[in-house]
């Protein structure tokens, strides 16, 4: 365990460093289950994390040493379970701002959360929920930035990249976890304070492909549609045709437009 100098006011005040685990997801998972209650807000980031977890069962890959990957305990109790995507908005919202003042521009978040440049994963986030009975007992929010990495190996090398190759520099890795952290909890307190209409904007604004004519497919048929709303329980909404219809996750894809 260390010190930590992050300007926040819970998340990463207590940090937990560690240089090898297989996921840092698993870890707090585990610490959550057997240890005292954990301060909201506890962290545990990753030197080297060797067996990374994506979303749907992928392996998030990431080379030891360049790159962020950490997960941050929260407990919303306060998200009606009928709001659960607020918290998914509240946390790519954070990061995505916080690599913005980096990056400057360019910087997306693809429905429901990756974090993209242009048309490139850069960091991805996933979210495992505890309830207990019909409420939010905690939340481990695992999140995995690509940083000072440049090689990527040939499953991803088409479609990721990473602040080094976006910037020509390198990245500090502690002051910008810090940023995220910091970026994350004022998102999170405007989940707390119920100010979901804010954070739901502010999310659209900062959507890949929102409002632009693009190409996806649903059930093998390519359409071009626009994407024109998200709900707060998380589905996407698509325009084409002149008409709306709602997705969840997995029943469509996003196809590059020249496909
Ligand atoms: C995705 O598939 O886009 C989600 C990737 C999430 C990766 C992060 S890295 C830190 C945390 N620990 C894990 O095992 N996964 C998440």
């Amino acid at each position: 365990m260390q010190n930590n100098t992050f300007s926040t006011l819970f998340v990463g005040q207590n940090l937990i460093r560690l240089s090898a685990v297989d996921s840092t997801n698993n870890f707090l998972k585990e610490m959550v289950s057997k240890s005292e209650p954990l301060p909201e807000g506890t962290v545990i980031m990753a030197d080297n994390q060797f067996a990374g977890r994506g979303q749907q069962e992928n392996i998030w890959h990431a080379t030891a040493g360049l790159n962020l990957t950490f997960s941050v305990f929260f407990k919303p109790v306060f998200l009606p379970i009928n709001k659960q995507f607020m918290l998914n908005i509240a946390v790519s919202t954070g990061i995505r701002k916080a690599l913005q003042q980096i990056v400057l521009q360019g910087i997306k978040v693809k429905w429901p959360n990756d974090i993209y440049f242009e048309d490139r994963k850069l960091g991805g986030i996933l979210i495992e929920n505890t309830l207990s009975g019909n409420c939010y007992k905690s939340s481990i929010v695992g999140i995995g930035i690509n940083v000072n990495q440049e090689d990527f190996n040939p499953e991803q090398v088409k479609r990721a990249t990473s602040l080094r190759k976006i910037l020509q520099a390198d990245v500090n890795l502690t002051e910008l976890m810090g940023e995220i952290c910091s970026s994350i909890e004022a998102e999170y307190l405007k989940l707390k304070s119920g100010n979901y209409n804010a954070l739901l904007t502010e999310y659209l604004k900062g959507m890949y492909r929102f409002n632009e004519d693009a190409a996806y497919r649903e059930a093998g048929i390519a359409f071009m549609g626009r994407i024109v709303d998200v709900t707060e329980t998380g589905q996407l909404i698509i325009e084409a045709e002149g008409k709306n219809k709602s997705y969840n996750f997995k029943e469509i894809e996003f196809l590059n437009n020249t496909q």
